[in-house]
């Protein structure tokens, strides 16, 4: 196990589009040790998630979770995120019976690549997702709320996108202390993506 270096925003890695990962790969010692040392680094930095591409690796996998609640084919809740790693994720919004687009969702993100830093993201509020599982099945799953958001920022950071991209406005782009001060809710976890 290591911890490794966390890429920071001017990183052109960041800006980079992650290569797809081959099935066989995956279950490689390397990649199962590249896995295991994400998630380390994850609960290092006291992050929820992060991408391949934040520590040097240009590859289409990121780890994600807040804790280790069963991974089933629906993580509904806002605070449910267990831990997964997901592999060549594709993401697709989720759109409710009856209308016409998906619902979005603005909410607060940070990102380990842009340390100190808070801002408003709208994204869409419930997806579905197919990827590789860390045992290099199939697997698809549906999220909303906190996981949802989690796994698209995620997702973003395997296409090049961070998450100022996202944002409609720099009106909410605070930083950590201010954010403290002025907007944080009493109950909002604080954690980096
Ligand atoms: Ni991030």
């Amino acid at each position: 196990m290591a911890i490794l270096k966390v890429a920071r925003m001017g990183h052109p890695v960041l800006r980079a589009k992650a290569r797809t990962v081959e099935p066989a790969e995956i279950v490689s010692p390397a990649f199962q040790q590249l896995i295991d040392d994400m998630f380390e680094t994850m609960r290092e930095y006291q992050g929820i998630g992060l991408a391949a591409p934040q520590i040097h690796e240009s590859v289409r996998l990121f780890v994600a979770g807040l804790r280790s609640s069963k991974l089933t084919g629906q993580m509904s809740d806002d605070d449910e995120m267990p831990f997964v790693a997901l592999i060549n994720p594709v993401i697709t919004p989720l759109i409710a019976p009856g209308a016409a687009e998906a619902e979005l969702d603005a909410d607060w993100e940070g990102c380990l690549s842009i340390p100190d830093i808070r801002g408003m993201v709208t994204r869409p509020k419930a997806i579905s997702v197919k990827a590789f599982n860390r045992q290099g099945k199939k697997i698809e799953l549906q999220a909303s709320g906190l996981p949802a958001r989690v796994i698209q920022h995620e997702a973003d950071h395997l296409d090049g996108v961070l998450f100022f991209d996202r944002m409609k406005s720099f009106e909410t782009l605070t930083f950590l202390d201010e954010y403290s001060r002025f907007w944080r809710k009493n109950d909002d976890d604080d954690d980096d993506e």
